[in-house]
């Protein structure tokens, strides 16, 4: 990183002359699709020139458009990770060259921190841990069997969701996960897996709630769950993490009961944090977190309403 500053101080860099190349994960879901068009917006906003590359939820289509970032000489890199190992090799020729990296929303694991400058995210656990105490609060002492839709395999916020969720129900024995699977973010993914897991406990009697580790599962659960024949958000309880406007419209349908909310705008922040490194060498925190919040059906409506501004 310090021959990165000392290459910034020579030379600093406007906002206008600047180019960024962002190795989108995809298009999996409705949050991913805002955080592209915010990244889109908050570029133009600046005068940056974004290059944005869908990796297809797939890290090697995520190399191969970081390298192609790297051959075109970009200002810096952005990278939203879909898995969390294996970055090393291209973040070594991103710092051999003095592109900056930084990771937005995902985070990854990597021995070497200086491979990137910073990664811009919300606290994953801390949105598992959310909807866990409000299940654990919820359920009051009741006995309760939830069944887990998991992120995309490997993905750091899968994993972290899964860990938060763990811990805050670990001390009530009332609370089980009984089923858990990956419905890798998608909403036809969750819908299918939420259909397996209704045949596999009796028509959906035995699963008192489900927890998805995103809205677009979560959407796709309730639509198998009345198709089923029950009741989502009264026979089988819903939480998840996102805060998409359709979980929000299902919320005021009484047919979700909890959500995190997980802002779209990423790479705001990084664009701060971005300049001020290219004006002056300013080097930005490692982490740089986003607020993270629960809502209920009473905030639905406002949140529906606040939504409409952010890239949805
Ligand atoms: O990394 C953020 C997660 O990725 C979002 O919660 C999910 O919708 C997306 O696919």
């Amino acid at each position: 990183i310090s021959a990165m500053v000392s290459s910034a101080l020579a030379a600093p860099v406007l906002a206008a002359d600047m180019t960024v190349g962002f190795s989108q994960v995809g298009s999996e879901s409705g949050w991913r699709a805002a955080e592209t068009s915010v990244a889109k917006s908050e570029a133009a906003k600046r005068g940056i020139t974004l290059k944005i590359a869908d990796g297809q939820q797939k890290q090697e289509n995520q190399i191969k458009a970081v390298r192609s970032f790297i051959a075109q000489g970009v200002d810096a890199i952005f990278i939203a990770p879909v898995v969390q190992t294996g970055w090393e090799p291209v973040l070594e020729e991103a710092k051999d060259v003095g592109i900056p990296v930084f990771l937005l929303d995902r985070a990854i694991v990597v021995k070497d921190k200086s491979l990137y400058m910073s990664v811009v995210t919300a606290d994953n656990v801390l949105e598992g841990r959310l909807i866990g105490d409000w299940l654990v609060k919820q359920m009051n002492g009741k006995p309760c069997n939830v069944v887990e839709l998991q992120g995309t395999v490997g993905a750091s916020v899968a994993i972290d969701r899964k860990k938060g969720f763990t811990e805050a129900i670990a001390s009530t024995p009332n609370i089980k996960i009984i089923r858990s699977q990956s419905g890798d973010f998608t909403r036809s993914k969750g819908k299918e897996v939420m259909e397996s897991f209704i045949k596999a406990e009796n028509n959906g009697k035995n699963i008192c709630m489900v927890y998805a580790h995103n809205d677009d599962m979560a959407i796709g659960a309730i639509q198998a769950i009345k198709e089923a024949g029950l009741k989502p958000g009264k026979d089988i309880l819903t939480g998840s993490i996102d805060g998409v406007p359709d979980i929000y419209k299902a919320m005021l349908a009484g047919e979700a009961n909890a959500n995190v909310e997980l802002t779209p705008n990423m790479a705001g922040p990084a664009f701060d944090a971005l300049e001020k490194f290219k004006q002056n060498g300013t080097v930005p925190p490692k982490v740089i977190k986003t607020v993270t919040r629960l809502w209920l059906p009473a905030d639905a409506q406002s949140q529906l309403d606040k939504k409409k501004d952010m890239g949805y």
